[in-house]
């Protein structure tokens, strides 16, 4: 049973064609069909982007999809992710997307579930359909769509790495399709799963120096340990920093893209809302084109 749990749960000629199915050709909506396996949508954390673009992705494909978060499903009553998953399939579910909390390793169903699992976020290890629609929004930027141009860009992660499972999933990405990612953050979010020649840094004007693009993550406080502080003084401090603003970017023309949700202030300047390169909403409509070919590959 394959899953994708992981990025590395693709070929690169995988990734590469599911880029360019959802850039280039993507699949048409199907009529519903109640003969099509429904998709069992359990989200154990809060979500905007990406459960609403699973359900319409699983409508678009032609299946019903069913959605059952932690708060209002018998996961509050503490039974497992394992009993959820066998009831929804019992009632015909032939696929799930799952959005695990940190205290469930998805990896651990990789041999349990018979039916696909693609992963909407598993607590802060990876978020590979993230990684993979904000890959394609890039490629569609790139010019005449060539990886191999793609390949030859620059381009920029910065945030609070430590706690972002989209960026691990970049790392492990960046690295299969040999793209250039430069990783910044301050020093106590340098993040422990980069690989073998990746770079990182903790000055984003170096980094964002030659760069065709950045990608802008979220300071992730629910994610915090009890021993990382974030006070006033470090908000003003990560601010003045590693803020985006049309300043810092001035004269630079770099593509924005950012995974929402966005604290504005924080890690984007208010103003970047009508940044002419910004790629947010480019983001979003893509990953409805992305989740589509993936419910397509993996629920046959
Ligand atoms: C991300 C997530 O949930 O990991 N958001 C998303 O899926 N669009 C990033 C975040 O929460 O900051």
């Amino acid at each position: 049973m394959r899953h994708l749990l992981s990025v590395s749960d693709l070929s690169i000629d995988e990734i590469e064609k599911l880029v360019f199915e959802s850039v280039v050709s993507p699949l048409p909506p199907r009529v519903l069909s109640p003969v099509a396996g429904s998709v069992g949508m359990v989200f154990m954390e809060a979500s905007t982007r990406t459960r609403s673009s699973f359900a319409l992705a699983a409508y678009r494909m032609g299946r019903h999809s069913i959605y059952l978060g932690t708060q209002e499903s018998s996961l509050s009553k503490g039974e497992t992710l394992e009993d959820t998953l066998d009831n929804l399939q019992a009632m015909g579910c032939s696929g799930f997307v799952v959005r695990a909390s940190q205290q469930v390793d998805l990896h651990s169903l990789k041999n349990y579930s018979k039916a696909p699992i693609l992963n909407a976020g598993d607590g802060m290890r990876e978020h590979p359909t993230q990684a993979l629609l904000d890959l394609a929004t890039m490629w569609n930027k790139t010019a005449e769509r060539s990886w191999e141009k793609l390949r030859q860009q620059k381009w920029v992660i910065v945030g609070d790495l430590k706690h972002s499972r989209v960026a691990h999933s970049w790392a492990i990405l960046a690295d299969r399709l040999s793209i250039n990612l430069c990783f910044v953050s301050p020093e106590e979010w340098k993040p422990s799963f980069l690989l073998s020649g990746q770079q990182w840094t903790s000055d984003l004007n170096e980094a964002l120096s030659g760069a065709t693009g950045v990608i802008v993550l979220r300071v992730q406080k629910e994610r915090f340990g009890s021993d990382e502080e974030w006070g006033e003084g470090s908000l003003k401090n990560f601010v003045s920093k590693y803020q985006l603003s049309k300043k810092v970017l001035s004269k630079k023309e770099l593509f924005l893209m950012h995974p929402g949700p966005v604290n504005w202030g924080v890690e984007l300047a208010l103003e970047m809302k009508n940044y002419e390169r910004s790629l947010l909403l480019a983001q979003v409509e893509q990953g409805l084109h992305m989740r589509s070919s993936l419910l397509n590959f993996f629920f046959r």
